[in-house]
Order: structure tokens, then sequence, then C-alpha cells
């Protein structure tokens, strides 16, 4: 047998219906904020995540997945969302288009990682985009979108933790001064490091290496070189939280592992999730769009990870966790009432009710535990005197009693029963 891909997940019939329930509540949640659905390629020209995730993230550098196709391109699965969406907006001319644009999606990601509770190389996300606002009012928007969404979700151990990194102009005092702290240090941290204290020295505060880690403890803070500008903003969006009523702590070592942020990062995190516990991550990306364009446009988003989410609720929402069965499992006796039974289930579905009857040729008592075990909460039973009389005894599996229903009136009652 041909195994699946390491790192790959089979979502199965009997887990669907979760999924389901996380996509739902994502999609209400976004149209709520009047986000609209954007979809674009699985694929991209692999140029688009080089500049637009940026060179010298790990994403880039290490986990993408990039072939040649057969007409010599090079392509590269995405391995997240953004970009995409970001090359969308600006190739259909949406950014003549009446402002804010709000847009959401939900994607399968690839990445090339060491696979993990967690951590997968296929993973799903669900992330929401605005573009052309640089207002303050846009981060706490965005903000609150992710925060409604978790709640939405029945989450209350979740915490927000958000951070500013400032805009370019100050980042470059605070990467000398970045550089300044890490020389003393560079013998000791690993490679990787090395090279991003020449390309991007904040990258260093995000090393996962324990020795690396040892020496950020006592780096300098970005939130201390923010200039005028990025500092009013900043102190905006932490108000405008307030406000709303939204918990935050502001956590200096958040720098995001994407090149594009500037000003607003955040980060929602479980405990649940186990060691990856970044359910949702976003922020401010005033660059990305001018780097790719010509035009300038601000913009704020954010991606939860799926698979981290379905770790969450199962350790947090058990309502969640219960599946809906059938409504209505019609059995019969014999062949002629098994063919009844087939008849008005096709019917009852004909009128939105949601039933299954015999296809296996089983004994009543099998077919009461298959119906049991499928988690009707109907069963009607036919049979000889039950076609004679024209009535299904139809039993409610909940309460273990049971009624005569002609068959004409069983869509009205178990509609009035659902
Ligand atoms: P990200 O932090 O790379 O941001 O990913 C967002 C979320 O996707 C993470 O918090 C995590 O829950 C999930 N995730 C990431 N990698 C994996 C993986 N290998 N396996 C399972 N889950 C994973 C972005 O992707 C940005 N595009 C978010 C954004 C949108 N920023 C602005 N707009």
């Amino acid at each position: 047998m041909i195994a699946r891909p390491k790192g790959t997940k089979d979502v199965l019939p009997s887990e669907a219906y979760l999924w389901h329930r996380l996509e739902e509540t994502a999609r209400e949640t976004a149209e709520r904020f009047s986000f609209r659905e954007i979809r674009t390629p699985v694929f991209e020209h692999t140029e688009l995540f080089a500049r637009g995730v940026g060179d010298t993230t790990d994403i880039v550098n290490k986990e993408m997945y990039t072939f040649l196709d057969k007409g010599g391109r090079s392509v590269t699965l995405r391995p997240e969302g953004t970009a995409g969406v970001a090359r969308a907006f600006l190739e259909n001319g949406l950014a003549g288009g009446a402002m804010p644009f709000k847009a959401y999606y939900l994607i399968s990601a690839f990445r090339y990682e060491r696979p993990q509770a967690g951590r997968l190389r296929e993973f799903h996300q669900f992330g929401a985009e605005l573009y052309g606002s640089g207002e303050p009012f846009a981060d706490a928007e965005a903000i609150s979108l992710a925060d409604t969404f978790l709640k939405n979700l029945g989450l209350k151990r979740v915490e927000l933790q958000i951070n500013s990194i400032g805009c370019k102009s100050c980042r470059e005092n605070y990467h000398a001064a970045l550089k300044e702290y890490f020389r003393p240090y560079l013998s000791d941290m690993c490679a990787d490091c090395n090279a991003r204290f020449e390309k991007n020295p904040m990258r260093m505060l995000d090393c996962k290496e324990e020795r690396c880690r040892r020496a950020t403890a006592g780096a300098p803070r970005m939130l201390d070189y923010l200039c005028g500008d990025c500092a009013a903003h900043f102190a905006a969006v932490r108000e405008l939280l307030d406000e709303a009523g939204i918990g935050y702590t502001v956590n200096p070592s958040i720098v995001r592992g994407l090149d594009y942020y500037s000003r607003t990062v955040f980060e929602f995190t479980s405990s649940a999730a186990g060691a990856q516990g970044t359910v949702l991550g976003g922020g401010r990306y005033d660059t990305l769009l001018e780097q790719m364009g010509e035009k300038s446009v601000p913009a704020v988003g954010f991606a939860a990870g799926m698979e981290r989410l379905l770790m969450v609720t199962a350790a947090e929402n058990a309502a969640m966790q219960e599946e809906a069965g059938v409504c209505c499992y019609l059995a019969g006796m014999d062949e002629a009432s098994r063919k009844r039974a087939f008849l008005l289930a096709d019917g009852l579905r004909k009128r939105g009710i949601a039933c299954e009857c015999d296809l296996m040729n089983r004994s009543l008592k099998a077919q009461f535990k298959y119906a049991d075990k499928s988690g009707a909460r109907f069963v009607a039973v036919i049979g000889e005197r039950e076609i004679a009389e024209g009535a299904a005894e139809v039993k409610d599996m909940k309460k273990s009693s049971s009624e005569r229903v002609p068959f004409e009136n069983l869509a009205e009652y178990l509609s009035a029963r659902k």
C-alpha cells in the first residue's frame, strides 16, 4: 500500500463535520464584518513568494514546495495566502475600486517543515485581508474579527499578544542597536542567525535554537525605538482594543516569521495547541502592495491555522464535538416494506429531511443497531401491518417512546421535531 506523504492528513467522513463547523464559523464571522471570499490559485510563480514573503524568511529559504512545470517555469505551492491575495487584488484592478477592500479565504497551504503535532506540510488557513486603510481602526477591526471568530468557536483560553515592529525608518535605528547588541554573541549563535545578522537582525529574536534564545534575553526592544508616528499608531490601536473590551498583552518579542510586516503585529496563542501554541497570527503590512505594484496601499490581515484550531476546540469546546446524526432511519421488516422504506426515504429527502434506510438486507435488530450507531434521532419501522395501515411506527431514540404516524404525515412530523 502507498502511504500518504509525511506531514499530510486525511480528513475522514467521521470528522469532516468538525471542519464544516470551523469553516461555517469562519465564513459567518467574516461576512458579519463585511469581508467577502476570495479564491486564488494553489500555485503561483515562485518569484511572488520570494519577493512577497521575503528572502530572509525560513519559509522562502527552506520550506517552499518549488518545482519546474513542463514549460520550464518555476512555480511554488502557496506557503500562505497573503501574497496571492495581494497579487489578485493588483492584477484584477481592484485597487481602483471602493476602499477598504476586505476579503477572506479558506485555503490549504504548503510548507516543507519538520512535522509534529500542530505542524504539517499541508495545512489549512482561514485568513482575512483589509486593504486601503492605514488607520488604527483597520488594525483594530482585523484584530476584532480574529477575536470574534475565536470566541464564536467557544474558545475562552486563547490569549492575544500584540507588538509594534515600527516602520522602515524607525527600524533602521533598531537594526543598528540590535547589531551592536548581538555582535559579541555571534560566535555562539547558529549559522542561520549569523546570516540573519547581516540581512535582517530582527529575525534573530525569533530563532528557536536554545543557544540563540539565551543570547536574545537582554536584546533591545523595538518598542523603545518607535518613531513618533508609529508610537502614536500603536497607542491608538491599544486604545481601541481597550475600549472594545478585547484583552491583550504587549509582547515585545513578537516579530513574526514573514518579512512584509510593519507596525502592528499580533498572535493568538493557546496552551491547548501543544508546542505549536500560535493558532492565529497577523499584522499590518503597508509596503507589500507597493513593492508588488506601483501604488501605495496600506494593508492589515491575519491567518488562523485550522488544524491547530481543531486541537484547541477539541480540548475546550465539548458541545462542538457532537455530531448530528440523520434525522430518521426507515427500517423495513421484509422485502416489500424495505422497498416502501426506500421510497419514503427518497420522498423525505426531497422535502429536506436527512434520512437513511437499509441497503444491506439486514434483520430488524441489526437495522436498529446501525441506526443507533449512526446517531439517528428517530427510527420509523415499517412492516406488513404498517403498509396495510399506511402508517409507520416511529420510535424516538432519545425518549424511547413511539407513535403511529401516517406515511403522508411523516415529513411534517419529523420537520416539527428536527
Ligand atoms: P503565519 O504565522 O505563517 O502567518 O501562519 C498563520 C497560522 O497558520 C499560524 O499561526 C498557524 O496557526 C498556522 N500554521 C502555519 N504553519 C503551519 C504548519 N506548518 N502546520 C500547521 N499550521 C500552520 C501567515 O501565514 C500570514 N500570511 C498571516 C497574515 C495574513 N498576515 C497578514 N495577513
